[in-house]
């Protein structure tokens, strides 16, 4: 996030932009809980996050994080 971390494994999800800004919220949705199901390729590494490991309201203050760093960062 914002380039913080050793941002060796994932995408940034703030810069340049945040998926919440550039995915569908259904999609990203689905995304988070079945990368799978959005997009995929052989060398795709990210997990899904089933309702076992994430439930709806988690989910939701996920989301909510993600859009209020968009919302920080276009200020
Ligand atoms: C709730 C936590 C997480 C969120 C919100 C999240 C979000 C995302 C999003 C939105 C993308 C798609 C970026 C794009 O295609 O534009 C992505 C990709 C990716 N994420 Fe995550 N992620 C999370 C957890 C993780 C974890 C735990 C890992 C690694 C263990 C990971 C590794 C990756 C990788 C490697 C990609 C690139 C696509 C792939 O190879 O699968 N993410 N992430």
């Amino acid at each position: 996030m914002n380039g913080g971390g050793s941002a060796e494994m994932g995408p940034d999800l703030n810069l340049p932009m945040n998926p919440t800004e550039y995915f569908q919220a259904s999609a990203l949705r689905r995304y988070l809980r079945e990368p799978t199901s959005v997009r995929a390729w052989p060398e795709q590494k990210m997990p899904g996050f089933g309702p076992d490991r994430l439930s709806e309201a988690e989910l939701d203050a996920v989301i909510a994080y993600l859009a209020h760093m968009a919302e920080l960062r276009s200020r």
